[in-house]
């Protein structure tokens, strides 16, 4: 079958891979959509590892139940692309995101585990959730990174009437701004150095406003619309630039979530950290409860993902979509792969 592989530094080629068989445990699924995730990106950039195919965030039908009795074939389904050991402590208290073992088997995310940029992949039974009537399959493909946002929200320890800043805006910094709203932020700022994605942040009516973070004004300006800054900003970039600006806006004892990623030591002034006494959270994924809670939102119509869906592409286009998502002006933020197209 076709899946698009990474073949080097932000080259992808579309090559020939077996079909999963089953084992009688793992459920079989042929994807519907799969998400094209800011990870996903990183990876593409480093052209790292040779021969990956990614795709964590997905919908499909399943074709084999492998030992869910409770499944059917045809049903449509979703999983947690991670593979916690389900012994350890993390595991037992919930907190899959923890366990070592989390990210080793990861699908779309770990070699041995193709993810959806193909048409049919393998997932461990015990994190494969059925997807509710009435829940379309664009809606469930974006469950993974909202429950992304989801967790940074909680660990932000958000109250009613806070200030949070948003650092970012691709779906990660959206999906953080809208749920530090729902946890009662009275107001949400956000910060962005591409002005299309900046623009939709308010558009979609996540951010109250947005600043572009190139402009040297940013700083004095939000200390002084928060009286002396953010109660929590939720950092949704991971380069230096972005993770200072998080330090500077931040008040005196406030928190600061780290949820971007980089692969490279990120310079930070530190001591803004020290004089202020924050309380600097990393984040990492979610818990398996986040990841249900989110189902259960969207299917309770509760919250609107629709509204970040900007494209669904063949496996063809997946090329042009990542040059897309990267060029630094494109006002798309997610865009979804439909690998039967
Ligand atoms: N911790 C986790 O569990 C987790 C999960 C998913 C993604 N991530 C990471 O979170 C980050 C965001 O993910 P995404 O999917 O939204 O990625 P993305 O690449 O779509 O969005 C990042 C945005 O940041 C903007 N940006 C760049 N420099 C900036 C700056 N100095 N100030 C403000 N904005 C700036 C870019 O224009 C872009 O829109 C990535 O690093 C990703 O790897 C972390
Ligand atoms: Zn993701
Ligand atoms: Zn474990």
């Amino acid at each position: 079958m076709k899946a698009v592989v990474i073949k080097g530094v932000k080259e992808f080629e579309i090559k020939e891979i077996s079909e999963p068989v089953s084992d009688g445990k793992k459920v079989i699924i042929d994807v519907l959509k799969t998400g094209i995730c800011g990870s996903d990106i990183h990876y593409w950039v480093g052209g790292a590892p040779v021969g990956l195919v990614m795709g964590h965030e997905f919908v499909g039908r399943v074709v084999d139940c492998g030992d869910r009795s409770d499944l059917k074939v045809g049903d449509r389904v979703t999983a947690l692309p991670i593979s916690p050991c389900g012994k350890c402590e993390a595991c037992r208290n919930g907190d899959v995101q923890f366990c070592p073992h989390t990210w080793e088997e990861a699908v779309g995310l770990s070699l041995n585990n193709p993810g959806g940029l193909t048409k049919r992949i393998a997932v461990r039974s015990d994190m494969v959730i059925k997807v509710p009537d009435g829940v379309a399959d664009e809606e469930m493909a974006m469950v993974e990174p909202m429950a992304v946002g989801l967790h940074a929200a909680h660990l932000g320890r958000i109250a009613v009437g806070d200030d949070v800043l948003i650092i970012g805006g691709g779906i990660i910094g959206l999906a953080s701004a809208m749920f530090a709203k729902k946890e009662g932020a009275q107001y949400v700022a956000l910060t962005e150095t591409n002005e299309a994605r900046g623009e939709k942040s308010v558009s979609l009516g996540v951010a109250d406003e947005w600043f572009n973070a190139t402009s040297e004004e940013i700083v004095p300006k939000l200390m002084e619309k928060t009286g002396g800054g953010f109660d929590v900003v939720i950092e949704c970039v991971g380069n230096s630039a972005a993770v200072n600006s998080a330090l500077s806006m931040v008040k005196p004892g406030g928190i600061v979530v780290l949820v971007g990623v980089s692969n490279e030591a990120v310079p930070t002034y530190t001591v803004m950290a020290v004089m202020k006494e924050l309380v600097l959270q990393g984040a990492i994924a979610y818990t398996y409860n986040e990841f249900n809670s989110v189902i259960n939102l969207i299917a309770n119509k509760k919250i609107d993902v629709m509204k970040f869906v900007d494209d669904i592409v063949p496996l063809e286009d997946v090329q042009n979509a990542y040059e897309r998502l990267t060029s630094g002006t494109d006002s798309a933020i997610k865009i979804l792969v439909d690998p039967t197209k």
